[in-house]
């Protein structure tokens, strides 16, 4: 079989649902929000763009489901229906070609840089971030059990809203050291109650988010979880902790499992640090880690992170270690990726190389990358194509300079809340 035939292969999924080819495309922020968070135009150019490149499955970046606790300025927030034309108008562009678009759904948790965060941030536990982090972000309040059983509520509603606006699925960000993460990982949850503790209590956070989803979606709608295989810190979530989490959620009825890994201290998922270069040229850095999984669990595969060349996906397809090719960086470059890949174009479909500062903060925190494809996002969404050449400190520079501003403006905002 050629690659392009292996990667064109429909997948349907435990609820029923068929999605019409292999490729992902994986959650990526876009900040196309407006300063009080709303659905703009924007995203509707966007996701018409991918739909239009032959993505069978998009998922969105992460939408927020708490408006008093965001992750960038102009994330999009939805808590109720005011955006409702916009997200149908979304919604639509994004399925415009057959595919299937899914909303990610998150809560930053501690994660909310120090200059966005107007009040307390939240986390499972007050534990404060590493040296390197701790100036640009806020030592998080523990959560009482009241506002923990509020956020469970208010995914199960976001999800419920996107439902009702015509997105096709949803996905939890349970990933890259976000409040979910933040739960499962023994280093940042020290509670002692039914929320900490052994890996039961730590996992009922993304259980009980998942049962409540599922509860208002019901039984033939996607739902899924992008989980980290580890999130590489001391005493924190470990492979093995990882794949009884993905049982656990299979069992319970998840329909597909997208796996990366890493969080802002220890960014692997981006393949900043901490993944060994013969992973790199190898592509995919969790491969290892979903044949393992697989052996174990029979729920569809998303793998993301690091793939570039229609060989590479096409070989993992086909040795069973994925069935979807999560693909984020190349497709802010090259939106058309997936037709050229099943139009029959081989070889190295996508070289992303790493954009660097060579200021160790910035380029350690993944920063740099975020800006420059922030940036190829923030064009398309302007209805223009992606600028492979873009100046790298141009972009930095720009998207800095848009965060600042944005981060004075929502906390001037929230302050009159
Ligand atoms: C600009 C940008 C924004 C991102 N935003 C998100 C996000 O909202 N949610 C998420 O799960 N991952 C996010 N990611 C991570 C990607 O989904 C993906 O895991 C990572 O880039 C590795 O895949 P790649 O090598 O194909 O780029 C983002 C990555 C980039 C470059």
């Amino acid at each position: 079989m050629s690659h392009a035939d292996t990667l064109s292969q429909t997948l349907t999924l435990p609820c029923g649902v068929t999605l019409p080819n292999r490729f992902g495309k994986s959650a990526m922020s876009e900040a196309l929000g407006t300063i009080d968070n709303h659905v703009t135009p924007k995203l509707e150019r966007l996701y018409a763009r991918w739909a239009k490149g032959g993505t069978g499955l998009n998922i969105t970046g992460n939408i927020m489901i708490d408006r008093r606790h965001t992750g960038e300025p102009n994330n999009v927030v939805v808590e109720d229906e005011r955006d409702m034309p916009l997200l149908k108008r979304w919604a639509e562009a994004g399925k415009s070609q057959g595919g299937a678009i899914w909303v990610q759904l998150n809560h930053p948790g501690k994660q909310i840089p120090r200059m966005l965060a107007s009040g307390d941030t939240l986390s499972p536990s007050a534990v404060p971030f590493g040296k390197e982090l701790k100036s640009a972000f806020k030592t998080p309040r523990a959560l009482t059990e009241e506002e923990i059983q509020d956020i469970i509520q208010r995914f199960a509603r976001t999800a419920s809203i996107c439902k009702k606006a015509g997105f096709t699925g949803v996905q939890i960000h349970g990933a890259h050291g976000y409040l979910v993460s933040q739960f499962l990982s023994g280093h940042h949850n020290r509670r002692t109650d039914q929320w900490g503790g052994s890996l039961e209590n730590r996992m009922r956070f993304p259980l009980e988010i998942y049962r409540a989803i599922r509860k208002e979606v019901g039984e033939g709608y996607p739902v899924s979880i992008k989980l980290n295989s580890a999130d590489f810190q001391r005493g924190g979530f470990s492979e093995e902790e990882s794949m009884t989490v993905a049982k656990t959620l299979a069992d319970e009825g998840l329909d597909l499992l997208e796996i990366s890994g890493g969080n802002y201290e220890n960014p692997v998922m981006a393949g900043a640090k901490g993944v060994r270069e013969s992973t790199v040229n190898r592509e995919a850095y969790f491969l290892d880690y979903a044949n393992e999984i697989r052996k174990r669990v029979s729920v569809p595969l998303m793998v993301t992170g690091g793939f570039r060349s229609a060989k590479a996906m096409a070989e993992a397809v086909n040795s069973g270690a994925t069935d979807v090719i999560g693909i984020a960086r190349p497709l802010a470059v090259e939106p058309d990726l997936p037709n050229a890949i099943q139009a029959g174009r081989e070889g190295v479909v996508s070289r992303v190389t790493p954009r660097k500062t060579g200021i160790k903060a910035i380029d350690e925190m993944a920063m740099m990358e975020v800006s420059w494809y922030t940036r190829q996002l923030h064009r398309m969404g302007a209805g223009k194509e992606p600028k492979p050449n873009e100046s790298v400190l141009l972009a930095l520079f720009k998207v800095i300079a848009t965060m600042g501003v944005g981060s004075f403006k929502t906390r001037r905002l929230r302050a009159n809340i």
